[in-house]
């Protein structure tokens, strides 16, 4: 298990590794304020869909120190569209406070003990669909992976990170592809990081060499993460995971995404109801400090994109491995939300 601690809560002191200086420095955002947390999220400072909500859980249970419940509430949930976990984990903490005034039970303590509850539950979720991913795969198998879905995205050892970390320590990785994931370069970044310390080899490649690697080279298995499931499948996750999963379809190559089901929205039913995050052109049009562009150029930023369940092979969840073509084998995602 990776040492990193992307974040960490103590008696009203919230510590938030900063993702977007790495990987040349490790600095800390330490704050006992919830508006801390909320432009962190916003920032990119702490991401990934199932961080972005135990990070929301943790704001929440400062701003109950704070007195400012309700008003983090509602801010908290704006600070990004897609990821459903944010919302989620939002609600969590609210049932958690209302049932504990309701017992005039402390309502901080209870707040702070839901966050930390489900800051925990990550953990099992991502030791689960690690154990389970891995039996997909092949021995000596060569994946490929898109953004970060890693200890840094989760807390834990990650969702689509997860398996291939599992899967290394059974001794079945080759070696991994890493898209390098435009335009802030999680893949690049954040997972070759998170690989290089794990001790697995992998080759990173930009975004749009993806289809060719998958053409003409060996690749067992792409496995991406998710920031909403809509009921009927289809995934929102990181932009240009849509094209991998045509490139994937149209190469016969495995396409897994792996989500706990916290990342299921039931009350969404289809892909094109779920609102993609556009951010800032200015992401696209320079790197770092260095334009890349004209400076009169113009852009357009969407974070996320919809692949369609029709091409996806199945979803590695913490309560099993869905799939829409075995119905046989199927746990039903109904019975999968209500366990
Ligand atoms: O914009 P980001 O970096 O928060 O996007 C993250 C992703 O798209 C991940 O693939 C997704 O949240 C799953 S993380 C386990």
């Amino acid at each position: 298990m990776s040492d990193i601690a992307p974040i960490s809560y103590d008696d009203g002191a919230l510590r938030i590794l900063d993702q977007t200086l790495l990987p040349h420095e490790m600095r800390f955002i330490e704050t006992r304020d919830w508006r801390d947390v909320a432009t962190a999220i916003r920032e990119l400072s702490v991401r990934g869909a199932p961080l972005i909500g135990i990070a929301a859980a943790y704001g929440l249970a400062l701003a109950a120190r704070q007195g400012e419940f309700d008003e983090a509430m509602h801010d908290l949930a704006e600070t990004r569209p897609t990821a459903v976990n944010l919302k989620w984990a939002i609600r969590k903490v609210e049932v958690a406070t209302i049932n504990a005034s309701r017992s005039s039970r402390d309502v901080a303590a209870a707040a702070e003990e839901e966050a930390r509850r489900l800051h925990e539950k990550q953990i099992t979720a991502d030791e689960a669909m690690g154990a389970l991913g891995a039996q997909l795969l092949p021995e000596n198998a060569s994946v490929l992976t898109h953004c970060n879905t890693g200890t840094l995205a989760t807390g834990g050892i990650g969702t689509a990170l997860g398996v291939i970390k599992t899967a290394h320590r059974q001794g079945k990785i080759r070696n991994v592809y890493v898209d390098e994931t435009r335009p802030l370069l999680q893949g690049a970044r954040l997972t070759a990081w998170e690989l290089s310390q794990e001790g697995i080899d992998y080759d990173i490649i930009v975004d749009s060499a993806a289809a060719g690697v998958i053409a003409s080279r060996r690749v067992d298995a792409v496995l991406v993460g998710a920031d909403r499931i809509a009921a009927n499948g289809d995934t929102a996750n990181k932009v240009g995971t849509y094209g991998l999963a045509l490139a994937a379809k149209a190469h016969n190559v495995p396409f897994y995404v792996v989500a706990p089901m916290s990342t299921w929205d039931m009350d969404t039913s289809m892909g094109s109801a779920i609102t993609l995050e556009e951010r800032d052109p200015d992401e696209v049009l320079s790197f770092d400090i260095a334009s890349a562009a004209p400076e009169d150029a113009s852009a357009i930023n969407p974070a996320f994109d919809v692949t369609p369940c029709a091409l996806i092979s199945g979803w590695v969840t913490d309560r099993g491995f869905l799939t829409p073509r075995k119905p046989e084998t199927e746990v039903s995602i109904d019975q999968a939300v209500a366990r």
